[in-house]
């Protein structure tokens, strides 16, 4: 696992678009995870920028989206699908087509959920993924205690996360209570996770993930298992580190042929 603190969320962004360049320019076709909420933000609109001003080309790439709420009707602004389309992939020149996004309103969400787990494998597994993190340390929709291998599924949110999501929708009331998320073992297969989290109010969060036992009740902890995962953090979000002048001193150290 590799901490990168950073002076804020831009500069995180910078830092992701660099690996998601990287790997675009490596492989044309690669395959991206995009999780949605505010953290990916600025690498969407650094991207963007880039794809607008530099002409990174994402034509070839597939977009497979980490959750969907259930139950929102098709074209819902805040349904997750719509989200990316706004916020990422309409931006950067990606197909509609390319990009796929679990089914909330599937009469058979279990057969559903297995078909996105299949359609993954189809399109040669994810590339890099970006991941959030709640402030309850869930990240997909997985919430505290779901299982550390599980797969594509219904989950329930939490009241803490409808609270936390609301400021999307008119009101709490408008949160949906269920969603269809990339299980915690669908996410470790992808091949790079690279994780952005600003804001002090995520600093328990990342502290606990990062440096926490690995335990179902911080389900982000998960990633302490992963051979290949970067944590973009800002000064806030890293407050909370007990490691913090360790990870300053690796990156200040990282050997120039490393790449993130
Ligand atoms: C969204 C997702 C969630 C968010 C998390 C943080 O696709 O998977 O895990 O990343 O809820 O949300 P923000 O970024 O809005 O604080």
């Amino acid at each position: 696992m590799e901490v990168i603190i950073l002076s804020d969320k831009e500069e995180a962004g910078r830092f992701a678009a660099d690996a998601i360049e990287a790997l675009v320019v490596a492989k044309p076709e690669a395959v991206l995870g995009l999780a949605t909420g505010s953290s990916p933000l600025p690498i969407y609109d650094e991207l963007a920028r880039r794809h607008a001003e530099e002409g990174l080309d994402f034509s070839r790439t597939r977009g497979f989206a980490l959750d969907e709420y259930v139950g929102l009707p098709a074209g819902h602004p805040e349904s997750y699908w719509e989200v990316l389309q706004r916020e990422f992939t309409s931006r950067v020149g990606i197909d509609p087509s390319r990009v796929s996004a679990p089914n909330g309103s599937a009469e058979d969400i279990a057969t559903a959920c297995a078909e996105y787990e299949a359609q993954i494998v189809a399109a040669g597994g994810i590339d890099l993924q970006i991941l959030g993190i709640g402030t309850d340390g869930h990240i997909g929709f997985n919430e505290p205690v779901s299982s550390l291998a599980s797969r594509t599924r219904i989950k329930t949110l939490t009241e803490q996360t409808r609270q936390d999501n609301a400021r999307f929708f008119g009101s709490l009331g408008e949160v949906p209570h269920h969603v269809v998320t990339q299980g915690l073992g669908t996410i470790m297969d992808a091949r790079h996770l690279v994780m952005i989290a600003t804001g002090a109010g995520k600093a328990s969060a990342v502290k606990a993930a990062v440096e926490g036992p690995v335990a179902a009740i911080c389900p982000a902890s998960v990633l302490q298992f992963h051979p290949h995962v970067t944590f973009l953090v800002d000064e806030a979000a890293a407050s909370g580190l007990s490691l913090g002048g360790y990870y300053r001193h690796t990156w200040n150290n990282k050997p120039s042929w490393q790449k993130l």
